[in-house]
């Protein structure tokens, strides 16, 4: 039996800063975030726009595209919580108007708890096979202002549907796992921004390709040739090449062409220049990627790797099914990407300080472009959504 993802859409904000903007106004050569990081954009949210609204919108167009399926498992990953108790999953199943009858989680390790969800989705499905389920991954990357995170932040969400009628991707749920308990990036809290120790959460992530790769290895016998694609976590885009550059040394192909490492990675890496780092989607985002720019990639099998920090990191693989490009959504994501309105950085600064009242005053936010949903303001400690 084949369970995968039958369905795979994104969503991101409606605003944009360009770092070339950003590192001028930082006093910093612009080659460093564009060039260094492999950064040109990044997706900034209005204060009308949350990890819910982002997650539900995408989630709404991976549902349209199947007809409005039944969803018995709501799973919503975020390392952006905007409640410590009531789950994003129970916000985005009242905005997508979905049946009570759905078990609606919320779940958290930081930048892996997307690829957390999805594999416990897929086991979900293979015991219970007329099944659909699913997992929407979505964050806001925030760090503090004139910090070296800064030029990582961004926006994101990515929605799947498991089923066992995969259209998109066959995925094998026995993945390699690394968890060690880490302090290279967390958040308190009590804190807003992320705090991060950045040589020290690269070294980690390193690390933990190569752990989580070997137990992935010895799980299902496969070998590096096994794989034609590979899609990493992206916490910006030239982290791709360092983590595959790993793999190389840990499976001994270090002699390969720069040519070929660009086939087995480059399609991957269209979205994440102009959209930055969206934590528990980002690895969505490249597989969405993929998909969407490479057009003979069916019966090929991708590797994935999702990383976490704190850490715990996960390596599984998923086959491309044939006929997947009649089901991707190219066309939308494009035009989403295309569609974003310039921020000045005085304007970026000012959407991250704004703030939510938290005295429980009455709140309007004021009206920003977002997609189908947006935060409309408090009431009372309560969150309403248009
Ligand atoms: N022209 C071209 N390239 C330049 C340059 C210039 N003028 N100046 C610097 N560079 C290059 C550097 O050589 C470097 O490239 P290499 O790594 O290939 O040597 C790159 O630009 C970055 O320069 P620095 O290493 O000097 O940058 P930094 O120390 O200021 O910050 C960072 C880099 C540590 C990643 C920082 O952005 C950061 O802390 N980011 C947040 C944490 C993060 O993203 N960690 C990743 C792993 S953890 C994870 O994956 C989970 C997650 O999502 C957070």
């Amino acid at each position: 039996m084949q369970i995968g993802l039958d369905a795979l859409a994104l969503d991101t904000s409606r605003y944009v800063l360009n770092l070339r903007d950003l590192a001028r106004a930082r006093g910093v050569d612009p080659n460093k975030y564009c060039k260094g990081l492999g950064q040109e954009l990044m997706s900034i949210p209005p204060p009308d726009e949350d990890v819910v609204t982002l997650g539900a919108n995408a989630a709404w167009h991976a549902l349209e595209a199947l007809d409005w399926p039944a969803i018995e498992l709501l799973i919503f990953a975020t390392e952006s919580a905007v409640d410590q108790s009531k789950a994003a999953a129970v916000y985005a199943h009242g905005l997508l108007d979905l049946p009570p009858d759905c078990l609606c989680l919320e779940v958290k390790q930081a930048c892996s708890s997307g690829a957390g969800g999805l594999l416990l989705a897929l086991d979900y499905v293979r015991a219970k096979p007329t099944a659909k389920a699913l997992v929407i991954a979505a964050d806001i990357a925030r760090y503090g202002l004139r910090t070296p995170g800064e030029p990582t932040q961004g926006a994101g969400a990515a929605a799947l549907v498991v089923s066992a009628q995969p259209r998109l991707v066959a995925l094998d749920s026995r993945a390699g796992f690394h968890s060690e308990c880490v302090m290279d990036f967390w958040r308190p809290n009590y804190r807003d921004e992320a705090l991060v120790d950045g040589k020290y959460s690269l070294k980690v992530y390193l690390k933990a390709v190569q752990s989580a790769w070997q137990r992935y290895a010895a799980r299902t016998g496969r070998g590096f040739e096994d794989h034609a694609r590979f899609c990493y976590h992206l916490p910006f885009t030239r982290m791709a090449e360092k983590a595959h550059q790993q793999l190389l040394r840990e499976t001994g192909h270090e002699g390969l062409s720069a040519a070929e490492v660009q086939r087995q990675i480059g399609g991957g890496l269209h979205y994440n220049p102009v959209i930055g780092n969206s934590y528990t989607a980002s690895l969505f985002v490249a597989l969405a990627s993929l998909l969407e720019h490479e057009q003979a990639v069916s019966g090929e099998r991708v590797g994935l790797f999702s990383y976490g920090s704190g850490c715990m990191a996960a390596f599984f693989s998923g086959v491309v099914q044939p006929g997947y490009q009649r089901y991707v959504q190219a066309q939308r994501h494009a035009a989403l990407l295309e569609s974003r309105q310039e921020l000045t950085v005085s304007a970026y600064e000012a959407f991250y300080a704004a703030h939510l009242p938290v005295d429980g005053r009455t709140y309007h936010c004021p009206r920003h472009e977002t997609g189908l949903f947006r935060l409309a303001g408090i009431e009372q400690h309560q969150r309403h959504y248009d």
